[in-house]
């Protein structure tokens, strides 16, 4: 069983203990803002095998390299004019920007899948400090089973993983619930890899220029574990449901009316107020939780595409799609 530290509670024990077990190569489940990370020394081998074993990850999904901020970024990768803006906007926080590989970087090709490029992000608040700490990158996907639903807590982490990992910190529910954004700067275009944590228009605003939302097959190959299934729950996903049918539970954004609510078998509310950030936040536990009941299907209302939307628009159509 994965031991838990509660990093409100106890800061320098989570510190000493997190950053012993990464000496030994071992990964850990690590809160950020977006979801909770499984994390491990990026510039060890062994350490980014067991990343990869732990979740049963295909290992040509290249993960994402946590810094504790731009200076130690500028060590490992290779910054343009645009992209260094938006990481002095927006880190720490929910944006990788993915950029050339430092040639002596000392971060292993396992954690990059032997790319010339690595996706790196600065998160906010205790992984940063721990990062600082360590002194060396942390490679961390989502700590969950590779295709399964990421984990926003201490306790998703311990009912998904608990038994392959030793060590747990919890810093209670990720504030913002989804994965970040992911941009790839290219001949002064900045290309959206995955819509996530930091609504499209924010960097859009900082970089003063339009996305380039590519749908092209390359986009398939540069973030490969964005495709196909994924995200995906027990349960069957239906989408823009405006009635609710037998075995189902329903979630809703907003307050929409929903033909049959009161035979669902469970009604839980993203954000009754229609609050994106609000809903992104509750997804992948509302998710979690209607899973449980057992029920057939999870029916989710219509949820507008627009900011935090995008990204868990994203996120439901994956878990929607059909699996394997
Ligand atoms: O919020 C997050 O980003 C979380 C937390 C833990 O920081 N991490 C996360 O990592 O979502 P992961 O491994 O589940 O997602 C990494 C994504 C994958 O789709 C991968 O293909 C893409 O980033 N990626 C990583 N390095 C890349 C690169 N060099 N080029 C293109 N895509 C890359
Ligand atoms: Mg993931």
């Amino acid at each position: 069983m994965a031991r838990h530290i509660d990093i409100l509670e106890h800061p320098q024990t989570a510190i000493e203990v997190a950053t012993a077990t990464l000496a030994e190569g071992l990964p850990i489940g690590l809160p950020t803002e977006t979801v909770y990370g499984l994390a491990a020394d990026a510039t060890n081998p062994a350490a980014i095998t067991r990343i990869y074993e732990t979740k049963g990850r295909p290992r040509f999904n290249p993960l994402i390299c946590h810094m504790s901020d731009l200076a130690m970024a500028e060590r490992y990768a290779v910054f343009d004019p645009i992209s260094r803006k938006l990481a002095e906007a927006f880190w720490p926080g929910p944006l990788t920007l993915v950029l050339p590989l430092r040639s002596d970087s000392g971060i292993h090709p396992l954690a990059t899948a032997g790319l010339d490029t690595v996706g790196i992000r600065v998160p906010q608040g205790f992984a940063g400090e721990l990062i600082r700490a360590f002194g060396r990158p942390l490679a961390a996907p989502s700590a969950n089973t590779s295709g399964k639903i990421s984990a926003t807590s201490a306790d998703h982490v311990d009912d998904d993983l608990g038994e392959r990992i030793t060590l747990i910190l919890d810093a209670g529910a990720s504030v913002v619930g989804v994965e970040s954004t992911i941009v790839k700067v290219e001949d002064g275009e900045i290309r959206l890899l995955r819509p996530g944590g930091l609504a499209a228009s924010e960097i859009e605003r900082v970089a003063g220029k339009a996305l380039k939302r590519s749908k092209k097959a390359s986009a398939a190959i540069e973030a490969p574990g964005m495709m196909a299934s994924h995200y995906a729950p027990g349960a069957a996903v239906r989408l823009d449901a405006t009635d609710v049918l037998a075995n189902e539970v329903l979630i809703r954004f907003g307050a929409p009316d929903i033909a049959g609510s009161e035979k669902a078998v469970a009604v839980l509310d993203l954000s009754t107020a229609g609050d994106l950030s609000e809903a992104a936040a509750n997804l992948f536990d509302f998710m979690k939780r209607a899973d449980a009941t057992g029920a057939a299907t999870i029916a989710f209302s219509h949820i507008p595409d627009e900011g935090l939307g995008e990204a868990i628009n994203d996120r439901l159509r994956r878990a929607a799609a059909p699996r394997e």
